[in-house]
């Protein structure tokens, strides 16, 4: 169902004429599905002022492209609000696809898998001329996406690969191994493994859901990089969970994590035994480990705690140093690459390398024709650079960059 929002429309106008400097076009309806209300939906003239989309922003989009845009509607599918990023994802993606004058239709599965094929069918219904999909689970689509692909819908693979199916044409996301490699990273560097001698430090792993394609990614990076280290005696893990399906968070449920590492810590921690490390893979499994670590860890130490995504919890958390760091990944970025992207899909062009430079971003983009196979061959990819965050460089990274406001309250919140 498509609803008219004069509110949508008059902050995608004022997005549009931010980004563009023309003040053109957005003068077609927007559509905004149920499941994101109005006000949800339209974001307030501070936000859409935000200097990080400004900044991402390629090109102008020429009055005339915008009007011509309006005949068309973006389905885009997000996996649930309740993990912070989808939310950020979902209003950048809504927000600068308006603002370019295409219509969107934006839905969230509250992480039901059924949910997003039937929300997915409905955009298909609603004949979108592109669907962008944040799976739930990667391996459930192929059905809905095999109709996706019989009307011509061509389907953008974004943050996490969509497996088993023919019909997706790209992926946008972050280097995910990446993203794994720099948490490693970082606990050599802190604890100085390379110059630990005899001394042991005892880690514990936590990942994200398996039905996610990207969470083997994050934690092989981390492993791979500390693997050395475990395998030398350096980095010990007490409660003996290694593979990736022993340290798997189903849904990246932050009281799943949290219950998991109570139990950790009362199996292998509780006769005094030191904590050095929980390498989590994301914001949302880190703050159910933090939670562990202060109510169930007897260790007086400071324990190294990783992160992924910038979560406004868990940033108050670095800023508190009860979290080391976090691997911050611009979605404002992720959300203009895939704009852009969708935008010369629907030019009937065949978008390669060349984008890259076509679109003038002024973030740092790979595309890789090599490394994600979704089991029906190598989908291209666009992939950006992750970066970490630490209390040292909030200010720089995240607030300098307009990513984040610093409050009174001495804490980073999101701009969107
Ligand atoms: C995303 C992460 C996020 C996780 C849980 C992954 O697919 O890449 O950024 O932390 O899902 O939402």
């Amino acid at each position: 169902m498509k609803k008219k929002v004069v509110s949508a429309i008059l902050s995608a106008a004022m997005v549009a004429s931010l980004i563009t400097g023309c003040g053109g076009g957005a003068s077609n309806g927007g559509a905004a599905s149920e499941a994101a209300p109005a006000s949800e939906a339209a974001a307030p003239a501070s936000e859409a002022a935000a200097p990080a989309s400004e900044a991402a922003s390629s090109e102008a989009a020429p009055a005339a492209d915008t009007a011509a845009n309006g005949d068309m509607t973006i389905g885009i599918a997000m996996p649930t609000k309740s993990l912070e990023r989808w939310n950020r994802d979902g209003s950048y993606l809504e927000e600068q696809f308006k603002a370019k004058g295409y219509n969107v239709e934006l839905t969230y599965s509250d992480n039901k898998i059924d949910q997003q094929v039937k929300d997915i069918e409905g955009l298909i219904a609603d004949n979108v001329n592109l669907l962008v999909v944040a799976a739930i689970d990667g391996e459930s689509l192929s059905q809905v996406l095999a109709e996706a692909k019989e009307s011509g819908i061509p389907v953008l693979s974004y943050d996490r690969l969509i497996m088993n199916t023919d019909a997706v044409s790209y992926y946008i996301s972050f280097d995910n191994y990446t993203v794994g490699k720099l948490q490693g990273q970082y606990v050599i560097d802190q604890l100085d493994l390379d110059n630990a001698g005899d001394k042991t430090y005892n880690i514990e792993f936590t990942a994200g859901d398996p039905a996610d394609n990207n969470a083997g990614f994050f934690f092989n990076g981390a492993y791979d990089t500390l693997k050395p280290y475990i395998d030398k005696g350096t980095l010990v893990i007490p409660s003996g969970q290694t593979s990736f399906e022993q340290v798997a968070t189903k849904q990246w449920d932050t009281a799943t994590a949290m219950t998991r590492m109570q139990n950790i810590l009362a199996s292998n921690y509780s006769d005094g035994t030191q904590l050095d490390v929980a390498l989590c893979s994301n914001d949302s499994t880190a703050l159910g480990v933090t939670q562990a670590i202060e109510s169930d860890y007897a260790g007086t130490n400071t324990v190294i705690i990783t992160g992924q995504d910038g979560d406004e919890a868990n940033l108050a958390n670095v800023v508190d140093g009860k979290q080391s760091m976090t691997v911050y990944k611009a979605v404002a970025n992720e959300a203009v690459a895939t704009i852009d992207l969708a935008d010369a899909i629907l030019k009937g062009e065949t978008p390669d390398a060349g984008l890259i430079d076509k679109a003038g971003w002024s973030f740092d983009c790979a595309y890789d024709t090599e490394s994600y196979d979704n089991g029906t061959g190598v989908i291209p990819s666009y992939l950006l650079v992750p970066t970490v965050v630490t209390k040292d460089n909030i200010q720089t990274e995240l607030v300098d960059t307009g990513y984040y406001t610093m409050g009174d309250d001495g804490y980073p919140h999101p701009v969107q």
